[in-house]
């Protein structure tokens, strides 16, 4: 047994290289042809439902102005209820047929179970799920004097899960499909992001592996912008801090 150990650790590190040096081309080759087939057959989501958290402010307002664009009917959800309502005046302006606002907090499980029946109550269906909403934190774990960090994972990871959990059967049925915002930050290690970078690592890996979990059924984009301006970006930005502070 030893020995086929000893043979084995010299023998497969350079065979698997080998091997993914002769298969990741090939790989590259189909996801680049892949690419440019979803781009000149993109889909025509004109009367899709489309959920989207976090869609008050940031990333999730404009896309949901691109979506309201190309005719998709809106569930707009965001804690900030009181700013969705600009958000769904310029969307039905920009062309959504129909577009409800939902307040609640993606971190709650009730929340989550809440905004999905209202859409699938609303309109009867559910076709892309956008899962944006999220909250930045800031500062070393050293100068860490309370727990506030762990919210970044309830809103950024568990929000993420728990929108998914009760919209899935939905997306099954509809065929549709699931969109998580990540960030580049989720491959890099970046000082006093820790917490931040770790919750967008983890949607990365979590989503990869619900993509083989469920299959061809309902697709997955994970979104992994760099940076953008917005106001959770502007926030952290402005805010070079001991204590860590959570900017939403
Ligand atoms: C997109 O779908 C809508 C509703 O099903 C349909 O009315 C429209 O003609 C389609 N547009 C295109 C470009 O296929």
């Amino acid at each position: 047994m030893d020995l086929v150990h000893k043979v084995l650790n010299i023998l497969l590190p350079p065979i698997s290289t080998i091997l993914l040096l002769c298969f990741f081309p090939l790989y590259l080759v189909f996801k680049f042809l892949y690419y440019i087939k979803r781009h000149i057959f993109s889909e025509n989501v004109s009367g899709k439902v489309v959920l989207i958290t976090g869609a008050a402010s940031g990333i999730g307002e404009q896309i949901s102005y691109e979506y309201a664009k190309r005719g998709a009917c809106l569930v707009l959800v965001d804690i900030k209820e009181d700013r969705l309502g600009a958000v769904v005046e310029k969307a039905r302006n920009l062309g959504s047929p129909d577009v409800i606002a939902v307040g609640a907090d993606v971190s709650k499980v009730e929340d989550s179970e809440r905004f999905v029946r209202a859409a699938v109550d609303h309109f009867g269906r559910l076709d892309h799920l956008v899962n944006n909403a999220g909250i930045g934190v800031s500062g070393q774990l050293k100068d860490m004097k309370n727990l506030l960090p762990r919210r970044v994972m309830d809103v950024n990871f568990w929000g993420t899960i728990y929108s998914t959990h009760f919209a899935l059967p939905h997306l099954t049925k509809s065929k549709g499909k699931i969109i998580v915002i990540a960030s580049t930050l989720g491959w890099y290690p970046a000082p006093k992001l820790g917490f931040y970078v770790a919750s967008k690592a983890a949607v990365i890996n979590f989503y990869e592996s619900l993509r083989s979990e469920i299959g061809g059924d309902v697709g997955i984009t994970i979104v992994t912008p760099g940076l953008i301006k917005s106001e959770m970006s502007d926030n952290l930005a402005k805010k070079v801090i001991d204590n860590p502070i959570i900017c939403a």
